[in-house]
């Protein structure tokens, strides 16, 4: 596979629950080093393509590669290559922030002391020097979701899935996860899909913002580039393009979340 190829294929995707049609002829290429958003309202589809992108269910008709294979039909060839990182951390109780960040080193075989010495450098990436060896009670849900993208980054993996990583948190923790991701996935050159339902985490991260409405149907594609993100009057308008397709009250949502967050101060 050559450079320019696309990392994703998706071609006329289609997946059915005992007859309701949660994906409906959904097509989408991303190239290396791109990072694209699915955005859309609750029961959009977003979690059912990401699911079939990552192979762990499989489509009913349309084809889809990762890296050149079929995540469903050839999953274990991908282990390593892809990581996944959730809305809720995932992470082992048991375990510390540096053990938890080791976990995919260590099943992919590194060395103990070779894994250890890669997720502390990751830890120290995403800004948690420090809390290596906190157990998961002793993080906060900001600390807990770095070490989760710690775990993931750490296998160095050629392309990253997320799935509402950053919704659980409040707003100004949202905003400076998004960035140092933002930064990290851009430096490392990582082909990224992920799924939100917050407008501000696409504009922030993706490249390209895909929304999507029932059906997974591509109802708006807006490209973001780095000029739009440093103009607020652009970054505006983009959002109301965004959140008037979407039909929600999306333009309150961060005011929704940063007043929940005050009143549990
Ligand atoms: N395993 C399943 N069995 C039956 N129906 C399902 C299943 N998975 C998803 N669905 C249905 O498919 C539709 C799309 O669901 P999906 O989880 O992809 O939405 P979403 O866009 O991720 O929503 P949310 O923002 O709430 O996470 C929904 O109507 C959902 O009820
Ligand atoms: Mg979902």
């Amino acid at each position: 596979m050559s450079d320019i190829d696309p990392v994703i294929e998706i071609q006329n995707l289609h997946k059915s629950f005992a007859g309701f049609v949660a994906v409906d002829d959904f097509s989408l290429s991303v190239s290396k080093g791109e990072i694209v958003a699915l955005l859309g309202r609750t029961g959009a589809g977003k979690s059912t393509v990401l699911n079939l992108v990552m192979g762990t269910i499989a489509p009913d008709r349309g084809s889809i590669r990762v890296a050149g294979l079929d995540p469903f039909a050839q999953f274990r060839q991908l282990k390593g290559r892809i990581a996944v990182s959730f809305q809720t951390d995932r992470l082992l109780p048991w375990r510390t922030a540096i053990e938890n960040a080791e976990l995919g080193l260590l099943i992919l075989g590194l060395p103990k002391a070779e894994a250890r010495a890669r997720a502390r450098q990751w830890l120290a990436r995403v800004n948690l020097r420090g809390a290596e060896d906190k157990y998961v009670h002793e993080l906060s849900g900001g600390m807990r979701q770095r070490v989760s993208l710690a775990r993931a980054l750490a296998v160095d993996p050629d392309i990253v899935f997320l799935d509402e990583s950053f919704s659980q948190l409040d707003h100004a923790t949202a905003k400076k996860l998004r960035t140092d991701f933002h930064s990290i996935a851009k430096e490392f050159q990582k082909t990224c899909l992920f799924v939100t339902h917050r407008i501000e985490d696409a504009i922030e991260i993706a490249d390209r913002a895909i929304v999507l409405s029932p059906g997974a149907h591509i109802a708006l594609t807006e490209r973001i580039t780095p000029a739009l993100r440093e103009d607020p009057d652009a970054v505006r308008e983009c959002h109301s393009r965004v959140a008037r397709v979407m039909g929600s009250d999306e333009d309150g949502e961060e005011e929704t979340v940063s007043n929940r967050t005050l009143h549990a101060d």
